[in-house]
């Protein structure tokens, strides 16, 4: 079955809803989605958007408080871009009808980790469902938008998949489209078009903790990576310092604003900590704190530690955090009065695919938005809350860039349908159960927060066993939601070791006891994985 439009959008995050809405004033959009349309990272987040509203605040501060959080590593044209841009972007949001936070007619501004001012626009500590909510409804009632909810993007239509195709090695290689799966109906349809954009977010599920909701599988970056495209800096994965250690909420997230607004993070000894590690305490950048706390639960041989708001008004928590306040109460916890246990958990990937200041991927007519992207503004580690604000910027430059250009087109029936001959239907649930818990489980002992060779080596051996099994299973088996993602799941692993293993120095959120301090010599070196350099 086949599917035409003039623009693909896979993903229906903010990267994915803000670049339809642009240009759905001049194309026909299909979004594809894989679950609920709302169900994205996007939804979950808490603390808000960095952007520069306060007279006390610069763009040249936020630049450096950026540059600074990078170690090196963020790409100085862009973080210019994305934080000049970024606050007019606000304002259209806002305009779309995003109902953030405001005191009196101004935005309130929150403080998150290596901020050196308050910046952070929030609606509460819902943010990101307030974004998505208004985001989603605009899309819906566009005239020139559909949105297919459970569709699952599984491959790019590339020179690849053309009848009698020669290889497109060489030249430079199209996007005409992806191979989606419809899972109500099993079948895996041809979506065609001009344009096509990957929005699919990040990898949290690669790891057995995250703060990430289940469609975070690397989807979109393994599907790039295999049509051709570089990825980079993969071994860059954020943790977030404080996700809420209880057995009925695995990957509740604390805000960061919640440290902002003045929590303290104290060992079980209650003992405030952070002062040994770094003079910003608890608002120093996230892979500082998150290391810091990895050290104490080592030190003490302790299951997690604890954020401790008991010395801030009730009222002013309760109303600042109602989201936090009332999660946590319904698990048993007071904020106002407990202390709130926490640990680290993988939280955002700062790699993804290599973009360029248009969100352009390296195949004509794909582009990259949000999450997935490696755009070169966070560096090895990403400032807190600038990830809502780098989807939005270049999710709005990649729909100018769409707009000026409009690739030919194949005639369709030169384009391959699926081909599905030679597999079957086995409902072996326990080999990818298996496998994705066992990916997960030596992500986490291998390649978490602090790394060696040694660990990581033998992570190495064992994912490449496991993409063996899942490439041979996959070939023989008809595709389903749950094979789709281990197989982009454990590809995003192999990359993410791979990465990691090539970086011989500390820096960022990439630290290896090998190597503990970073090589003055791979400053601004970014790790580039192609599929035509793999062995
Ligand atoms: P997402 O919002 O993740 O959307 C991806 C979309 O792609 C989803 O709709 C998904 O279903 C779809 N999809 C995935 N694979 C496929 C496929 N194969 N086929 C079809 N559809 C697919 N950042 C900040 O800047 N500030 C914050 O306060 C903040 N808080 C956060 C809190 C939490 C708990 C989390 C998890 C993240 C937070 N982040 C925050 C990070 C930020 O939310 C994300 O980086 C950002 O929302 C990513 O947006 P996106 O549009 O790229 O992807
Ligand atoms: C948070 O609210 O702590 C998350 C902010 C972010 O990931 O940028």
């Amino acid at each position: 079955m086949t599917v035409q439009t003039d623009v693909l959008v896979i993903g229906s995050g903010i990267a994915g809803l803000f670049y339809t809405l642009r240009v759905a004033e001049h194309r026909k959009v299909i979004l594809v989605t894989k679950k609920q349309t709302v169900e994205s990272n996007t939804n979950y987040a808490q603390g808000g958007i960095a952007s520069v509203f306060s007279e006390t605040d610069s763009l040249q501060m936020h630049i450096d408080d950026t540059i600074t959080a990078g170690a090196g590593l963020c790409h100085l044209d862009v973080v210019e871009t994305v934080i000049t841009e970024g606050p007019g972007l606000v304002r259209e949001l806002i305009d779309l009808g995003v109902r953030f936070t405001s005191n009196g007619g101004t935005l309130d501004l929150g403080r998150e980790g290596g901020h050196s001012r308050n910046r952070i626009v929030h609606a509460k500590d819902l943010t990101g469902r307030e974004i998505e909510r208004a985001l989603v409804m605009r899309a819906q009632s566009h005239p020139n938008v559909t949105i297919l909810e459970n569709h699952v993007a599984l491959e790019l239509i590339t020179e690849h998949n053309l009848r009698g195709a020669a290889s497109a090695s060489g030249a430079r290689v199209h996007c005409w489209g992806a191979y989606v799966l419809d899972k109500e109906r099993s079948v895996v349809k041809r979506f065609l078009a001009r344009n096509t954009v990957l929005s699919t977010g990040g990898c949290g599920c690669v790891y057995l903790h995250t703060t990430n909701p289940s469609i975070a599988t690397g989807d979109g970056i393994a599907m790039a990576y295999r049509a051709g495209v570089p990825v980079a800096n993969m071994e860059f994965i954020q943790f977030h310092p404080t996700s809420l250690f209880h057995p009925g909420a695995r990957s509740f997230l604390i805000s960061e604003a919640v440290r902002g607004h003045g929590a303290i993070l104290r060992n079980r000894a209650g003992e405030r900590f952070m002062e040994r590690y770094d003079e910003r305490k608890e608002l120093a950048p996230r892979d500082i704190v998150a290391r810091a706390i990895d050290s104490e639960l080592k030190k003490h041989g302790d299951d997690c530690v604890f954020l401790d708001l008991t010395h801030l008004p009730a009222e002013d928590i309760q109303s600042r955090f109602p989201h936090i306040y009332a999660t946590c109460k319904s698990l048993g916890i007071d904020i106002t009065t407990d202390l709130i246990p926490v640990v680290p958990a993988a939280h955002y990937v700062c790699g993804g695919v290599c973009t360029d200041l248009h969100g352009r991927s390296s195949i004509r007519g794909l582009f990259v938005c949000g999450e997935s992207a490696m755009t070169g503004l966070h560096g090895a580690n990403r400032l807190a809350s600038n990830s809502l604000l780098e989807a939005l910027v270049f999710a709005n430059r990649a729909a100018a860039a769409t707009l000026a250009d409009t690739p030919a087109m194949p005639a369709s029936a030169d384009i391959l349908e699926w081909d599905d001959s030679g597999t079957y239907n086995t409902e072996e649930w326990v080999l990818i159960s298996h496998n994705r818990r066992e990916l997960q489980t030596l992500m986490s002992d291998y390649v978490g927060i602090v790394r060696s060779t040694l660990r990581l080596e033998r992570a190495m051996r064992r994912i490449e066993l496991l993409l063996g099994e899942v490439e041979d299973f996959h070939k023989r088996t008809r595709v389903s939601e749950h094979l789709i993602e281990l197989r982009n799941m454990t590809l995003v692993a192999h990359l993410i070791v791979g990465c990691a293993l090539r970086r011989a120095e500390s820096r960022g959120l990439h630290f290896t006891t090998d190597y503990p301090a970073p090589d003055p010599a791979l400053s601004q070196r970014d790790t580039v994985a192609s599929i035509f350099d793999a062995p």
